[in-house]
């Protein structure tokens, strides 16, 4: 991965408000999330999306949202709400916002619809050029087919977001518990494929990934097991659609104490083993294991999704790397 564009905001949980619900709206900010975003789409039935519009410019513009990632999710570009839940949105509350978050997308034409939108927005009153983000859902079998145009369409794009639900309608899986296996596919896992697929086209284009929500309240079991599979392929984050998610899927997505300092130690050590005082060796034994310039790599990844997250090092001493013979 190289360096994105965008700035690389925090999002290992994602919490999904409901723009009709004010009395969520206003406890939103004070949870841990690290991400929120506020829903104009399928949380909010037809008769009340005008009234959520209201609802969610007045948040925006009211929640101390210090910290927090603040994306709002409009509808779908096959609806006729979709251009004035950004119009009305970004042009009343831009200034509090991140991303937009665009659901059900199938063609990059759609991301670049909301680019220009944006920018014409952003031009009109007075917000920075791109400064607003966007966040892109894949959850159907065009939007997968389409994923990489699709992944880059805009300079804005920040994030690919699985949408399971309405992807597991799509393709017609035989299964109504959200996240979960199918009952009889026994032979895997059901997801592998798109959750691979969306992650491997988010990282060709430096995107963060993010896994979807898992709607089984109450089953911490089953909503660590899913998060885990997604944090291990190597996903961000994951949406969140209860407060008592967050805790559990913020710590899923954060590397163990012991993989952060051991991916410190590597860094350190390979810096070291490559500089004139360590002989400007590219592959050392540390300890019982071999690092080289690909181990490093794989090493900046959890070292850097552990700083975000906010650990620091256990200052245990850096053994003294040792030549090697050979090199992978
Ligand atoms: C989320 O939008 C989903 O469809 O799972
Ligand atoms: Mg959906």
């Amino acid at each position: 991965m190289t360096e994105p564009a965008r700035p690389v905001r925090p999002r290992r949980s994602v919490l999904a408000v409901p723009g009709s619900s004010p009395r969520m709206l206003a406890k939103a900010p004070g949870l841990g999330a690290d991400e929120v975003f506020l829903d104009l789409e399928d949380a909010v039935a037809p008769d009340a999306k005008v009234a959520a519009r209201a609802n969610v410019i007045a948040s925006l513009a009211a929640g101390d949202w210090t910290g927090k990632t603040v994306a709002v999710r409009v509808n779908d570009t096959s609806t006729g709400w979709a251009y004035r839940d950004v119009v009305d949105v970004v042009e009343a509350a831009g200034a509090h916002l991140d991303c937009v978050l665009l659901p059900k997308v199938q063609r990059p034409e759609q991301i670049a619809w909301l680019d220009l939108l944006l920018g014409q927005i952003e031009q009109a009153v007075g917000l920075p050029a791109t400064g607003i983000g966007i966040e892109a859902q894949v959850e159907d079998a065009r939007g997968l087919a389409a994923v990489d145009a699709i992944a880059a369409a805009s300079d804005r794009l920040e994030a690919l977001v699985f949408g399971p639900a309405d992807f597991m309608a799509s393709i017609t899986m035989r299964s109504l518990v959200v996240g979960a296996q199918p009952p009889g596919y026994d032979i895997g896992d059901a997801y592998h494929y798109v959750l691979m697929r969306i992650l491997v086209a988010a990282r060709a284009h430096d995107l963060l990934a993010i896994d979807g929500p898992y709607l089984q309240l109450g089953d911490p079991d089953g909503l660590r097991q899913v998060a885990a599979r997604s944090a291990a392929l190597g996903y961000d984050g994951k949406w969140v659609v209860h407060p008592d998610q967050i805790d559990l899927v913020n710590e899923t997505f954060t590397p163990s104490q012991s993989d952060y300092d051991h991916a410190e130690r590597i860094l350190a050590a390979y810096q070291h083993a490559i500089s004139p005082g360590g002989g400007e060796r590219g592959a050392v034994r540390l300890g019982p294991e071999m690092i080289d310039e690909a181990s490093r790599k794989m090493a900046a990844v959890v070292a850097a999704k552990g700083r975000a997250a906010g650990l620091t090092r256990n200052p245990t001493p850096i053994p003294t790397p040792t030549p090697t013979p050979t090199a992978g």
